[in-house]
């Protein structure tokens, strides 16, 4: 007996929790159309709203049904011609060399273990059902079979689908989506993010404008230039009120969201692989497995779908011998010393973090042969025989000697020119015949879609994590892909590269991560210019940015809080003034803008660890005590204004509640605000203990903190540094 799924005879599907449903049917004529994405409305015999067959002049009817238009029908999973002219989920030249086709239902079935999808990674399943939809166009001998994943615990459905052609000739998939879902006709706003280096997660937003908006990306990473969600929400939503809507593509590579809105003004969002420079040759008897899309629903406006989401990337994403366990506070090499690590350097730093109380030490970028700047040196992963003469295994050793955990950095994917990989294999490369391949970041990419290739990177990854004496991985990834294409695969498959890239990339992630799993990965390219689900789901944190300044990783941390919760991202304590951006900041500042993210560290060199030492150990022991409050802590965006943000991230029992309020530029005769904490208990009373002003412990009732607010010109008073710009307030308020 199925909880969350029920079918009527005459095809009706209900999917649902106690907080929302999902619902469609089979048409008279065997199309899945759809009824509703939203707020719980259980199951009925009938519904009061639905795909009308409304005479529409000119447009034509599908197959000769009176008033059937499928440009004015919400579907499932469209094809296009045949009447329906929007932008389809699914488009293929079938064996008779045309693109028309329909995908009638065949038949269903309910599962009570989510399945995998082959190759590609998945939400767990948990407590859940799916229901897997066959659709078949007999004619072209086309078979879909959509899954949709519906949890106990979670306002998420999950979808995906795998095509099979059951012809004896080859066909040709010109795109392939993951989900459709058709919304009528309202006025709508999108969210999505976007960026660039260093500046990533800006939110944009917009009236979900006529005609077809696209965030992409073509370049072989999902990439900072727009992350692979997007929430389409009520006008006017807030961050508390209003319905919200969101999708999330759990892949790493080539993607595209969409939202078009027509001429009948109904609005389809569709999720999938990128079709732009993307086919893929069907061979008789085989099938395609779409990546899986994510929709999460909610009625409590933005915080209440980010919640959803970061419930769910916790729980059913993050993989499970991580997700309850608190990071350990780290010290990286990175900005310490960049490319100038080596044995003495890395062991006083190593003794310095154990006396400011860290307990991971982490050798970034420069430990390799002959890797002094990023010019050249990768791809043969020995250790520099001048910088390290004893190997990685031993200061490894060393370093935990002294009580720390050690983490290495690899950048597996690349290759340098000056490398003997390079000299042994120059066709283990992406790229195309004849055509010098352009350099980014003076490296190329290696050719994972090559089994070869994949079983070397594993076997170099191997040999350093076999010794057991690396706690963590950090993983980057530095550059775009360009000249796509790959030397084992023939002409017409060419444009298969980029996605049997991430299928090469997943398969190795999930050879290592099965062996070793217990060593901590990090997920990093460039910050966070591959910074998605897909990655995600073989490692627990990522490391969202490389600005590390803390005004401009507000902003950052802010708009990736939409969709990523505090468990994943990783942040630390980098130098002032800032080597991005060159603006100086308090300790203060750096200290609580990092505070909401799981992962938390530092990122100086001896001199400036030295000098700041009593600051930097009071920054660790606060960091390592609320460590695992934060791996598990619900995040809010109190306040999200030009000049100044607020947090808020409750313990997940609720006991503590953490507040931090950053003003950007100090103003002169500034007004009396206030912000008003979420979500805690009115009927308990709370301590405050406020950071910049131990003595002052004062108790509020939840509902007057609620309710009436807290008062924010302590900041004044409060902060170490003087007056300013650039300027934190941390407060904690402890349930008694
Ligand atoms: C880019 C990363 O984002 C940085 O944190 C650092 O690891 C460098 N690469 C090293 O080259």
């Amino acid at each position: 007996m199925s909880e969350l799924i029920s079918v009527s005879k005459d095809l009706r599907f209900a999917l649902g929790n106690e907080r929302i449903s999902y619902l469609f049917q089979v048409s008279a004529e065997g199309l899945l159309e759809h009824l509703h994405f939203g707020g719980a409305i259980g199951v009925a015999d009938d519904y009061p709203a639905g795909p009308q067959r409304v005479a529409r002049g000119a447009v034509s009817e599908f197959a000769g049904v009176k008033n059937y238009n499928l440009s004015d029908t919400p579907q499932e999973y469209p094809t296009f011609a045949r009447s329906e002219q929007r932008h389809p989920a699914l488009h293929v030249v079938n064996a008779a060399g045309n693109t028309t086709n329909t995908l009638r239902y065949l038949s269903h079935t309910i599962v009570p273990q989510k399945p995998e999808l082959k190759g590609l990674p998945a939400a767990r399943g948990g407590h859940s059902e799916t229901l897997l939809v066959t659709l078949s166009d007999q004619l072209s001998e086309l078979r879909v079979v959509l899954s949709y994943t519906v949890y106990q615990q979670h306002d998420v459905i999950a979808r995906s689908a795998e095509v099979f052609n059951d012809g004896d000739a080859t066909i040709s998939l010109q795109h392939a989506l993951s989900s459709c879902l058709d919304l009528p006709a309202d006025d709508y706003e999108l969210l999505h993010l976007r960026g660039s280096w260093a500046r990533e997660f800006n939110v944009e937003r917009l009236p979900v404008p006529g005609g077809r908006f696209v965030i992409d990306s073509a370049c072989g990473l999902s990439s900072n230039h727009h992350n692979p969600f997007m929430a389409i929400m009520q006008r006017g939503a807030s961050e508390t009120h209003g319905w919200v809507m969101g999708t999330a593509l759990m892949y790493s590579g080539n993607f595209s969201i969409s939202v078009e809105r027509g001429e009948f003004d109904s609005v389809r969002i569709s999720a999938g692989i990128n079709p732009f420079n993307f086919t893929w040759q069907l061979s008789a008897g085989e099938s395609f497995v779409c990546p899986e899309a994510l929709h999460v629903f909610s009625e409590q406006g933005l915080e209440g779908m980010s919640q959803i989401w970061h419930g769910f990337i916790r729980e059913q994403i993050s993989p499970t011998q991580f997700k309850d366990v608190a990071r350990p506070s780290y010290l990286n090499s990175w900005e310490a010393n960049y490319f100038e690590v080596d044995e003495q350097r890395v062991l006083e730093l190593a003794d310095q973090a154990v006396d400011l109380g860290l307990e991971l030490l982490v050798i970034d970028d420069g430990w390799f042969q002959g890797r002094n700047d990023d010019s050249g040196s990768l791809g043969d992963w020995v250790a520099d025989s001048e910088k390290f003469p004893r190997g990685i295994d031993a200061v490894a050793s060393d370093v935990k000697a002294k009580g720390l955990k050690f983490g290495l950095w690899f950048e597996p994917e690349m290759v340098s020119q000056n490398s003997d990989l390079y000299r042994a294999h120059p066709e283990w490369v992406l790229g195309v015949p004849d055509r010098q391949p352009s350099l980014g970041r003076n490296q190329l990419m290696l050719d994972l879609c090559r089994a070869d290739v994949c079983d070397y990177l594993y076997q170099r990854l191997d040999s350093f994590l076999s010794s057991g004496q690396i706690d963590y991985i950090k993983w980057d990834m530095n550059r775009s892909m360009t000249e796509i294409g790959s030397a084992v695969l023939p002409a017409e498959r060419q444009r298969e590269t980029a996605h049997r890239y991430m299928l090469g990339l997943y398969a190795l992630l999930d050879r290592l991560t099965s062996k070793y799993p217990n060593v901590l990965f990090e997920n990093c390219a460039s910050g966070g210019n591959r910074f998605d689900l897909g990655m995600l789901r073989f490692m627990a944190q990522g490391w969202p940015s490389d600005m590390s300044e803390p005004v401009g990783r507000l902003a950052v941390i802010n708009g990736a809080s939409h969709l990523f919760p505090p468990s994943v991202m990783a942040s630390y304590i980098g130098p002032t003034p800032s080597h991005q951006n060159g603006r100086p900041s308090s300790l203060h500042m750096r200290r609580d803008v990092g505070f909401f993210c799981a992962a938390r560290g530092v990122s100086l060199n001896a001199v400036d660890l030295r000098c700041d030492a009593e600051q930097l150990q009071a920054a660790v022991a606060l960091y390592n005590a609320t460590a695992a409050d934060v791996v598990h802590g619900h995040f809010r965006r109190l306040l999200y204004r030009d000049n100044e943000v607020c947090w808020q991230l409750s313990s997940r029992d609720g006991e503590r509640v953490y507040i931090g309020y950053f003003q950007i530029l100090a103003a002169p005769n500034l007004p009396q605000k206030r912000v008003y904490p979420r979500a805690l208990v009115a009927t308990a009373n709370y301590r405050l203990v406020d950071s910049g002003a131990p003595s002052r412990k004062s108790i509020f009732s939840g509902a007057a903190l609620m309710k009436m607010g807290l008062d924010l010109r302590q900041v004044e008073q409060s902060n170490s540094t003087p007056g300013g710009d650039f300027r934190s307030w941390f407060v904690t308020l402890n349930r008694l």
